[in-house]
């Protein structure tokens, strides 16, 4: 007789809490947000993006939770089995859900290495490596030295990011290799918190920050609110910034991407998903529009003025976090300790969410091989190992910009509509509201139902469509990249398809092997 192994379990209700809202919370929420921000129309893009957030955000929240917690009753904890379980008669549809796993697996390549430079960034503002430099483009040499993109009088070569990446992905294994309660929900409790008490201070000093040149009072900090926060409506009427909003929303709730099932997978079958969902999505607004709106751009924009920072707003994510954040507060008094308060917010940000984009492969070794949580670890270790390595040999190459459209963008929306029709459709409406409100804390307003059938896949078909015409033909076909970096792109979009498919084939396989144990025991 095959033995029933018991799944893991979250240890509490704050627990899976404080787990989804750490891998909601991340890097996207205090340099992706305020940088999108700014580009599109600054307080006018909050107007798509809370439009995004009720229309797609928050139904994508609870149909994950809601799926989630269907599939981990079959023990599934991952999409194919999970999908399995609603549209038992479809053989195919497991299939779909290999985007379930390979779009973490793929975010986690890239998103670990960036991770670790905030580790790196901690310890060398704590040791002032970076303190008497007081230029844009100082800084910038200094983090591109670090990046191994040139030798500079700062590095010589990749060693010090190369150590910190090693230190960043072992810490990582670990926290996943003690589990769902001992390791992830410990971690969160303790790192989410913390990431708020770091979050709060940084925002206060930015709040009384005095205009610091006499000769330029306009340079203060209401103005710097200002910039940011004042609407250009004309902005409204560019489909781009839509998308840009919507594009954020899944991003920065980890909706679309397979975690939240995954986590939810782990919760017992009476267990509320409404409130829980709800107090997730809410922590993480708090955490972007709150926190993230009110710390970078306001704070270069006191110390660079209306002209520059828009120049510095459209440098890019890692420009606005690695060249400019340290520049700020290197300005200020106990510079070192506020640069360690930014950089080790952003690895507290990071690590709780690269390990929900982890643990989905886990589980998937687990739930459909039947192997220790320690072996699967092990294997997922050493697998993403090497695969890491893509990101970090060649980043000079767009191979991490390449992963991040693929798995970050592309995937994404996809996989979000198939759980959609899924859900509203195949499982059905009806049955749907039935299942979220199991063991529910509060009802979710009537008009979800109405929103989760039509608006939200209407919305994400609007957005496939649009997205496929403006932004993703070119990069399908290829027309931004560069002769010299031709044969890295051809090289990563060959490796993904390579990784999609030996995750199929293992689909295949652990369903095939199921089947043959099914009918042994019958
Ligand atoms: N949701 C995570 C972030 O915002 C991935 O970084």
């Amino acid at each position: 007789m095959t033995q029933v192994k018991k799944r893991d379990s979250w240890g509490s209700r704050l627990g899976i809490i404080m787990a989804v809202a750490g891998s909601a919370v991340g890097l996207g929420n205090f340099l992706r947000f305020p940088a999108k921000a700014v580009a599109n129309g600054g307080g006018a893009f909050m107007i798509p993006y809370f439009v995004s957030l009720f229309l797609l955000g928050i139904p994508l929240m609870w149909i994950e939770w809601t799926l989630g917690r269907y599939g981990g009753g079959f023990e599934h904890g991952t999409a194919p089995g999970i999908f399995h379980s609603v549209w038992q008669k479809n053989r195919f549809i497991k299939y779909f859900g290999v985007i379930g796993i390979f779009g973490p697996l793929v975010i986690f390549i890239y998103y670990t290495y960036i991770e670790s430079w905030t580790l790196a960034y901690s310890f060398f503002a704590l040791l002032g490596k970076y303190s008497k430099l007081n230029s844009q483009l100082a800084m910038q040499s200094f983090l591109s030295g670090f990046q191994g993109l040139e030798k500079n009088q700062y590095f010589h070569g990749l060693g010090p990011a190369y150590l910190f990446f090693l230190l960043t992905f072992t810490l990582n294994i670990w926290v996943i290799y003690y589990g769902i309660k001992a390791g992830i929900e410990k971690l969160c409790k303790w790192a989410m918190p913390l990431l708020f008490i770091f979050g709060l201070i940084l925002m206060f000093r930015v709040i009384t920050l005095a205009a610091p040149d006499l000769t330029k009072p306009a340079w203060n900090i209401t103005n710097g609110f200002g910039f940011f926060w004042n609407p250009d409506f004309s902005a409204l009427k560019s489909a781009k910034v839509w998308l840009e909003a919507a594009g954020q929303i899944f991003f920065t709730l980890s909706v679309g991407i397979g975690v939240i099932l995954t986590y939810a997978s782990y919760l017992s079958k009476g267990d509320d998903v409404v409130l829980s969902g709800l107090t997730a999505a809410s922590t993480n607004e708090v955490a972007e529009v709150i926190l993230g709106g009110s710390i970078i751009i306001p704070a270069a924009f006191v110390f660079f003025g209306p002209q520059e920072i828009q120049a510095i707003a459209k440098s890019g994510v890692f420009n606005l976090g690695f060249v400019t954040m340290p520049l700020v507060l290197n300005k200020l008094p106990l510079s070192a300790l506020l640069g360690f308060f930014w950089f080790f917010l952003l690895f507290l940000a990071g690590i709780t969410s690269s390990v929900s984009l982890a643990q989905p492969a886990v589980a998937f070794l687990e739930d459909e091989f039947d192997i220790s949580r320690k072996k699967a670890v092990l294997i997922f270790g050493a697998v993403s190992f090497i695969l890491c390595h893509a990101a970090v040999l060649f980043l000079k190459n767009g191979v991490v910009d390449e992963l991040d459209f693929w798995g970050g963008t592309f995937f994404l929306v996809l996989f979000a509509t198939i759980e959609t029709i899924l859900f509203a459709w195949v499982f059905g409406m009806e049955q749907a509201w039935d299942e979220i409100h199991k063991g529910a804390d509060m009802r979710v307003p009537v008009v979800y139902k109405f929103i989760i059938k039509y608006i939200t896949p209407l919305f994400l078909f609007f957005i496939l469509g649009m997205w496929f015409w403006q932004e993703w033909l070119p990069i399908i076909l290829m027309k931004n990249v560069t002769q010299a970096n031709y044969i890295y792109i051809l090289s990563t979009r060959l490796g993904l398809l390579a990784i999609f498919f030996i995750l199929a084939l293992l689909v295949k396989i652990a369903w095939r092997r199921k089947k043959r144990q099914w009918e042994q025991i019958s």
